[in-house]
């Protein structure tokens, strides 16, 4: 069963075949990472490593049982108890749900893990399959987002209350029979 990892340095090889396999599909809805990115790859990487041990990054990539990597899944800009969320997943386990339920997974490891009380998200209007994946995995549209945070295209915020799934389970095992 594929595993939600935190990203780490032996990630990296899995995670530059999954960027170059597919570049083109993710390009097609979100802006492509340029060629530097590639042949930069190993440079951006460690950056990443060190941005994500100041604790206002945590990166987490969605690893399959043969160590390809399924998905990447970041929070990003976190500040307050709050954080913004980003994710792309390999064209070829799209629509079979995957990141629905990772986004799912990521939600309650961004309150139980880091502290985060809501987390923010941003799809392009035309990116039908993210703002599925969003309003599934529970966020709510809150308003328009910049176009310069969508790489030149219009779209919206997402927005998820956190906290309230840590105060609704404590109350739900209580009200089970079977539990007591
Ligand atoms: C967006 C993305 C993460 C979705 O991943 P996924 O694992 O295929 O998503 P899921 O299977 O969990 O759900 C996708 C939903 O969108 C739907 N969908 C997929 N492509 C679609 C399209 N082109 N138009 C309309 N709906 C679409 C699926 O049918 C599914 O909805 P359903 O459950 O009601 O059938 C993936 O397409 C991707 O990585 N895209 C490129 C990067 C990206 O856009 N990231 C998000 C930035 S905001």
């Amino acid at each position: 069963m594929p595993e939600l990892k935190r990203l780490h340095a032996g990630h990296a090889p899995a995670v530059l075949a999954f960027e170059l396999a597919n570049r083109a599909y993710f390009a097609a809805s979100i802006s492509d990472r340029g060629d530097d990115f590639f042949a930069r790859f190993t440079d951006g990487y460690h950056a990443l490593l060190a941005e994500q041990e100041t604790g206002m990054r945590a990166f987490y990539v969605l690893v399959d049982e043969d160590g390809s990597v399924l998905g990447r899944f970041n929070l990003v800009n976190i500040e307050d108890h709050t954080g913004e969320l980003g994710y792309r997943v390999a064209q070829h386990v799209a629509g079979r749900g995957v990141a629905t339920a990772t986004v799912r997974e990521l939600c309650r490891l961004a309150a139980a893990q880091h502290g985060l009380r809501t987390l923010r998200a941003a799809a392009a209007s035309q990116n039908v399959a993210s703002q599925k994946v969003l309003t599934k995995a529970g966020f709510v549209a809150v308003g328009p987002a910049d176009p310069a945070h969508l790489g030149g295209k219009p779209g919206t915020w997402y927005r998820r209350d956190l906290v309230h799934d840590l105060v609704l389970k404590p109350a739900a095992v209580r009200s089970d029979p079977a539990g007591s």
